[in-house]
């Protein structure tokens, strides 16, 4: 675990801790334990030094602490090396769900975990609802949404919300892929043909926080991604004209619209990822905002950190 202020592995924490972060050093789990910390919510941020594929270090690990919400952002990402990969992905994404919701209902706690649109085909031409039929292109699509399932079997009061296309400042993301490749190259290729909308990890962060310190009480799935809807290629052009508005990139880059099957990956990805996203907003109170607006707050908190 990287740099965690209330990590158990640096610093004892300051209360008896209510929420476990798993994934606390990943690109969202980072932000999540800043918005915590921020907030002043006892927390336990671990990453791999407490293994969720490993049921003992688990179930051990719950016995040692009072949590009532186990919040996963851990998860086995390299959507492409997935593909060659697939017992590792499902260990993280299928197994481990279950053995933390097992340890939840065990233990009187919940889970929040997180999920991917990318359990669905893509095929719809409407935002897909809680309700719509997944069905995954992809080994990552399927080892998550087969982790989904397990979890709500293990734990019937956790919550599951799938995301898509999710940037933050403290991971590797599109948005800073494009930003360096717009700085170093007069033209890039980027998939036009693929519509969904990016989710921006910190107004997400700071709707997990405010929901696991509420009330909490309805479970199930949720979907959630900010309002609107782009291709990839439309999102470059939009985060090239901020790169350019905030000082970032001195030059335009030329940027060519491409169809996914032009642009070769190992992973199927689903060419429509948009999600009706009411439910969340009705019955977690979860505030959604537009896309351009969030990457405008993202170059803003991007500029803070540099300083
Ligand atoms: N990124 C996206 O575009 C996207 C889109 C839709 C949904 N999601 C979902 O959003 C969630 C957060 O994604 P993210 O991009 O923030 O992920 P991330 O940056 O890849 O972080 C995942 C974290 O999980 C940790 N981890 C992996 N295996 C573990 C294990 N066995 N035990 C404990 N920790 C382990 C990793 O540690 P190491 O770094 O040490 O391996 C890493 O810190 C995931 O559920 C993901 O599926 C992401």
């Amino acid at each position: 675990m990287k740099e965690q202020k209330h990590s158990e592995s640096l610093f004892p924490p300051r209360k008896s801790p209510q929420i476990w972060l798993t994934g606390a050093g990943g690109m969202l789990g980072r932000q999540l334990a800043e918005e915590l910390d921020h907030r002043g919510v006892p927390f336990i941020g671990t990453d791999m030094e407490v293994d969720i594929t490993d049921e003992k270090i688990v179930m051990n690990f719950m016995a040692r602490h009072r949590f009532n919400w186990i919040i996963n952002c851990a998860a086995y990402t390299a959507v492409d090396k997935a593909e060659d990969e697939p017992d590792a992905a499902m260990a993280v994404n299928g197994a481990a769900p279950e053995i933390l919701g097992s340890a939840a209902a065990l233990r009187g706690a919940r889970v929040f975990h997180i999920s991917t649109d990318y359990v669905f085909n893509g095929k719809s031409d409407t935002p897909y609802t809680e309700v719509d039929i997944p069905d995954a292109v992809s080994v990552y699509g399927r080892t998550k949404l087969s982790g989904e399932s397990a979890l709500l079997k293990a734990c019937e009061t956790a919550v599951v919300v799938r995301i898509s296309w999710l940037y933050g400042v403290y991971g590797k993301n599109f948005v800073e892929t494009m930003l360096n490749l717009m700085s170093e190259k007069e033209e890039i290729a980027v998939v036009a043909d693929q519509l969904g909308a990016p989710t921006y990890a910190g107004l997400l962060a700071r709707n997990i926080a405010a929901f696991v310190g509420g009330e909490a009480l309805p479970a199930g799935i949720y979907h959630y991604q900010d309002k609107g809807r782009i291709s990839w290629y439309g999102f470059a052009r939009e985060i090239q004209r901020m790169g350019i508005a905030y000082g970032i990139l001195t030059k335009k880059c030329r940027i060519m619209p491409v169809t996914a099957e032009e642009f070769k990956t190992a992973a199927k990805r689903p060419a429509f990822s948009v999600f009706n996203t009411g439910k969340i907003q009705r019955e977690l109170n979860f505030s959604v905002k537009g896309w351009k607006e969030n990457l405008k707050q993202y170059f803003e908190e991007r500029k803070d950190l540099k300083k």
